[in-house]
């Protein structure tokens, strides 16, 4: 999704700031990118913008500095576009201008009335360059500054009209060609706001941190992470000012908002590739630190207890969530349902239109970025009909953690790579204490004990897995097959869809996830010599003996068969490979066997040499729906 970084006060290091907090937002997936600066004095804002990758805007900035008209200022944005309204082209690249050059916007969402706006701007003598709904908020503002209630002076009134004039979801950064200040608002899409040492002296009384006197704002953290751990979280509705004396918050009203200066727990290095050639492998490997600190404190297993900071005590329970986030869910939901709680899932765009009564649910919305459009619109379609939320997600501060009742942090770190894995593993795990802490109030927690020292036990068995997996020879055997199924039954199905779902995302391959039983009603149908099936099959008991039957049942029509099995059933001998975990309750199983089943995808996606921490069309954070 696109991607923002802004500054004031970073002087002569301005567009080296902008094009680094790019580089730091690039895993979030983008087709365009440019920046715009401008100092006191200039009558337009200096504007750079290429389709493509960052490396063709770094290149027109080099080209542009050796004729000497690079782009200079002490105030500054930059925008990395992934596009809705027109393809990928320089024109359509963000930052977008008015048409006397002096007033430049980058905007991430959906301006939903920019065709009535348009209209209107075009019908009172505004041209415009671009085919994006953007376009339409800097001729807005230069509308409104060119009328007789507004001042080029202080152009505040003016943005801030413009705002209440737009319709969809926005945050918007705003500069004026010669004012050393950057404007900024939010509806539905979210701003972080990174604090200077001064400002957070004077909310903390501490100081630290490197570049007194910057502030910058971001559609993420990781832009300006290296340069200030001090963030602002903006709410929706609230505007920004921020200049070289610091910021100023304040409400739709016009009243100012006393922020809460809050300090990033993660270090700037947990966003460098650290020697892996990709973040997906480093994340991968990543998984038994993450599940520690999942787990930290919140597992008592001398007392016997689940101890998470959430209150809740629900009589039923509604997921929502889409792509990974949903197949955790999935796996959520059941351990729900063993706890005696009757739990659905549903993915989140389609949970409008499903209308389930909420009632007494709980409705969960399971996001690792707390920033899907799609979960965030169903979490708030719940709340409007009386239910009780919660987040379960990676991201302090993110628009679900907030705007939930309660919040359960899955405590990952950050994750880079398009393609979810630490967090996945992170989300079954705390959906899983979840599931125990209600199994716990409601008298059920019979296999407690189990339960608690199979969690752990879980970051060591994931470590073996990583230290021993066959998983690159199974890749090398089969990355020419056109095609991959993936099966499993119980806790294992979600396990199956996510398998699927990793291989196609990165290798661009075909792969389906199946629920064992499902296969001999249509999809068998497809399966023949050149189809790998990989059934996930552990313990000995009943459900392992029917995904037996249903691999024998592709065995018999020639496809080769890889089971991810904990070796206590006699899968193997039906297999033509087995990816081995360690023995485990089912429920941990579940991270375990979907632990080899990433490395799978990574070494496929990786020998077919595709771009695997930024597939095509794909973005870490889908924030329109
Ligand atoms: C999976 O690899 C993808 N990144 C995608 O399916 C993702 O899980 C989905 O877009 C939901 O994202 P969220 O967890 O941030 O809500």
């Amino acid at each position: 999704m696109c991607g923002i970084i802004a500054c004031v006060g970073c002087g002569d290091d301005t567009l080296d700031t902008l094009v680094h907090g790019l580089s730091k937002l690039d895993y979030r997936g983008y087709d365009s990118a440019g920046v715009a600066l401008t100092a006191p004095g200039d009558e337009t804002v200096a504007v750079v913008k290429r389709e493509g990758k960052l490396e063709r805007l770094r290149e027109a900035l080099d080209q542009a500095d050796a004729a000497g008209t690079a782009p200079s200022g002490t105030v500054g944005m930059a925008h990395t576009r992934w596009s809705t309204h027109g393809p990928p082209s320089d024109a359509n690249a963000h930052p977008h201008t008015d048409c006397s050059g002096e007033v430049a916007v980058v905007h991430n969402g959906i301006i939903e009335n920019y065709q009535t706006l348009r209209d209107e701007l075009e019908a009172a003598g505004h041209e415009f360059r671009s085919e994006t709904d953007t376009e339409v908020i800097p001729h807005l503002i230069e509308d409104l500054l060119a009328g007789p209630e507004y001042d080029h002076a202080d152009p505040e009134p003016a943005i801030r009209e413009a705002m209440t004039r737009l319709e969809g979801s926005f945050a918007v950064v705003v500069s004026v060609a010669g004012v050393e200040t950057l404007f900024a608002s939010r509806q539905d899409n979210p701003l972080v706001l990174g604090a200077s040492p001064r400002d957070a002296e004077s909310a903390s009384g501490e100081r630290s941190e490197p570049r007194a006197g910057a502030t910058y704002l971001a559609s993420d953290v990781p832009a300006f992470r290296e340069f200030t751990d001090r963030v602002v979280y903006l709410e929706n509705g609230e505007f920004a000012r921020i200049d070289t004396d610091g910021f100023t918050i304040t409400d739709s009203d016009g009243g100012v908002v006393e922020k809460t200066v809050e300090t990033v727990d993660w270090d700037p290095e947990d966003t460098g590739k650290s020697g892996y050639d990709h973040f997906m492998l480093k994340e991968i490997y990543e998984q038994p630190r993450a599940l520690r600190q999942c787990l930290q404190g919140r597992v008592d297993e001398m007392g016997g207890r689940v101890t998470l900071d959430v209150d809740i005590e629900p009589e039923r329970v509604q997921f929502v969530a889409c792509g990974t986030s949903y197949h955790a869910a999935l796996y959520g939901a059941e351990l729900f349902r063993e706890a005696g709680v009757p739990a659905q899932c549903f993915l989140a765009s389609e949970y409008a239109t499903s209308t389930p009564p909420v009632d007494d649910a709980l409705v969960v919305g399971v996001t690792q970025s707390g920033e899907t459009a799609d979960t965030l619109s169903a979490l708030r379609e719940a709340r409007s009909r009386g239910a009780r939320t919660l987040a379960c997600t990676n991201t302090v501060g993110s628009t679900a953690a907030r705007e939930c009742d309660e919040a359960l942090f899955i405590r990952s770190g950050p994750e880079i790579g398009v393609a979810a894995t630490k967090t996945f593993a992170s989300q079954q795990t705390a959906l899983n204490m979840l599931a125990l802490s209600v199994a716990q109030q409601r008298g059920r927690a019979g296999t407690m004990r189990e339960s608690l020292s199979a969690l752990r036990d879980l970051p060591g068995e994931v470590q073996a897995i990583l230290d021993e997996s066959s998983a690159e020879a199974v890749a090398e055997e089969f990355v020419d097959a056109p095609s991959y199924f993936f099966i499993g039954r119980g806790v294992h199905y979600p396990v199956a869809l996510e398998g699927a779902l990793k291989l196609k995302e990165i290798s661009y391959k075909h792969a389906e996830g199946f629920a064992s039983g499902e296969l001999k009603h249509g999809p068998l149908a497809l399966v023949t010599g050149e189809t790998p099936v990989f059934a996930v099959v552990t313990g000995d008991g009943p459900l392992a003996t029917k995904t037996i039957g249903n691999v024998k049942e592709v065995e018999s029509r020639d496809a080769p068969v890889v089971a991810v099995t904990d070796g206590r059933s006699d899968v193997g001998r039906y297999a033509d490979h087995v990816l081995e975990i360690p023995e485990a309750p089912p429920r941990t199983a579940a991270v375990l066997a979907n632990v080899q089943l990433q490395l799978v995808a990574y070494h496929v996606a990786d020998m077919l040499g595709r771009p695997i921490d930024k597939p095509r069309n794909l973005a870490k954070s889908v924030t329109v729906e």
